[in-house]
């Protein structure tokens, strides 16, 4: 039987590229007494693609399922309720969710009480709903990045037989106290800020995940608090683009401002992604100079090394100003490391623009680098710009690009050999359970002999040997 819809809500990209100028509210979330018991001996499971913004994304919704009273269990086959937290940011990740789509399938048939729900970026662009809609009837539920604080409702629709679709295309608002449940015992992402107004032209994030919203401080610093009385080791802040951080606000106070703050927080360690060259400023310097909690690494994304590319990307500084920032960086954070993010065979680039990038990551001695082949993204200006490549060629680049970088992040693990290093101890190795594994300041992977109270715990270990990947040490 043809379910009938509860909510039938889709998104419009064209929507989705205008910012209407709505002011953010700040809004205190609730469950409503409806929905309270919603879960009451029904189990979920959610499967999260793509960013830590989807992971933090998941966190809340299986802090609200849990309110609800669904419990959380390990397979599929034993799920109420499975929900795909998907990413859209290149192809690939796309038609994995398809995939999946198409295996889960199977699943219901044994199990026809299933409810599938699918929501994140991905949902956030006409043609994907519209393909859902035609090839996976069995989806019950479909919402957007700005709805997650809806779930509840839609899952009484359809626990009610019928089906919801609800996608914002505009900005939504910030919701507080949304309830959390953290994957890791230690470790937590807090977001301070959602959206992005960079519109860089290869990027659908500004259109899936709508404008720059930041939370206010006050509500950060007690989030940081509250989780370094819980005993939590390290916090990495989140955001599209931090170092925009507090523009939208009604107060004059900046990223730089916060981590001033946060340094004063008695929490080990705090990280933060993503920052962007252009916003990266002299303040933000300074404030990483404190050092204390806040960790000697900047991820800092590049994208191109030649200038040309960065303009027709709309990335909105120069190669130039790029390497002087990170000169003054290594200044006055001596021993920093530096990893980027990198695309390939951006439209038209050449191969002298290429070698530009080569040149860069020499100048830089990038520690590290997420490198990708440029996807193109339906509703992107970069998407129209004629791509002449070939498939070879492009995967050529990347693997020359990748050679380089390898060398530089062995040469930046190189260095630590000898050298006494503090860990925060994730837990045992998964290639080798006899080695615990963790990461050190500088965000290198480490491997060592101990025992299992270390977990959770910061120690100081040897380094003895530096590969590509990771590090090999000894307890002190
Ligand atoms: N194609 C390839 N890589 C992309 N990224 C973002 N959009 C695209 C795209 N269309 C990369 C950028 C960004 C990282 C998160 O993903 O390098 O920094
Ligand atoms: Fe995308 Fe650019 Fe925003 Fe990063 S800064 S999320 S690459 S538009």
């Amino acid at each position: 039987m043809k379910k009938e819809y509860g909510i039938n809500n889709k998104p419009n990209l064209n929507l989705a590229r205008k910012r209407l100028g709505k002011e953010t509210k700040v809004i205190e979330f609730e469950i409503a007494q409806k929905y309270k018991d919603l879960g009451v001996g029904k189990t979920y499971m959610i499967k999260t693609y793509g960013c830590q913004g989807n992971l933090s994304d998941s966190g809340k919704m299986a802090g609200i399922l849990e309110a609800l009273g669904f419990k959380r269990v390990e397979e599929e086959i034993q799920a109420d309720f499975i929900l795909f937290n998907t990413c859209a940011i290149r192809e690939n990740a796309e038609n994995r969710i398809f995939g999946e789509l198409g295996r889960i399938k199977k699943i219901k048939k044994q199990h026809p009480e299933l409810i599938i729900g699918i929501c994140g970026c991905m949902m956030q662009e006409e043609a994907t709903i519209e393909k859902i809609q035609k090839k996976c009837p069995h989806v019950d539920v479909i919402f957007g990045t700005h709805n997650i604080v809806k779930l509840p409702e839609y899952l009484y629709i359809a626990l009610n037989n019928q089906k919801a679709l609800e996608v914002m295309s505009v900005e939504g608002d910030i919701y507080e106290n949304i309830p959390n449940v953290r994957d890791h015992p230690y470790k937590a992402w807090v977001d301070i800020m959602y959206g992005c107004d960079e519109f860089c032209t290869y990027c659908i994030v500004p259109y899936t995940r709508g404008k720059e919203r930041s939370r206010r401080p006050e509500d950060i610093i007690k989030e940081v608090k509250s989780l370094a009385d819980l005993g939590y080791q390290e916090v990495t802040l989140l955001g599209q683009n931090v170092d925009a951080y507090g523009n939208d606000l009604d107060i004059n106070y900046k990223f730089s401002d916060l981590l001033v703050d946060l340094n004063k927080i008695n929490i080990p360690r705090i990280r933060f992604t993503t920052s962007h060259p252009r916003d990266f400023d002299d303040k933000t310097i300074a404030a990483m100079a404190l050092g204390g909690n806040i960790m000697p690494h900047l991820h800092l994304p590049v994208q191109s090394g030649n200038d040309e590319v960065l303009k027709r990307m709309n990335r909105k500084y120069t190669s130039g100003e790029y390497i002087d920032k990170m000169n003054k960086l290594k200044e006055q954070v001596p021993g920093i490391s530096i990893t980027t993010d990198i695309i390939v065979a951006f439209p038209g680039e050449t191969e002298e623009q290429f070698n530009d990038t080569l040149k860069l990551v020499e100048a830089i001695e990038f520690e590290g680098a997420f490198t990708f082949i440029y996807s193109p993204r339906i509703g992107t200006p970069a998407a129209k710009y004629p791509n002449p490549l070939t498939e070879d060629e492009k995967k050529q680049r990347l693997l020359t690009l990748n050679k380089k970088i390898n060398e530089y992040t062995l040469k930046g693990n190189k260095r630590f050999e000898g050298e006494v290093v503090e860990v925060l101890v994730d837990g045992f190795s998964k290639t080798d359970p006899e080695m615990l594994t963790g990461y050190t300041q500088h965000n290198k992977l480490i491997n060592f002999k101990g025992n299992e109270e270390l977990i959770g715990t910061i120690v100081k270990v040897k380094v003895k040997k530096s590969f590509t990947w990771h590090l090999l040490g000894e307890l002190v």
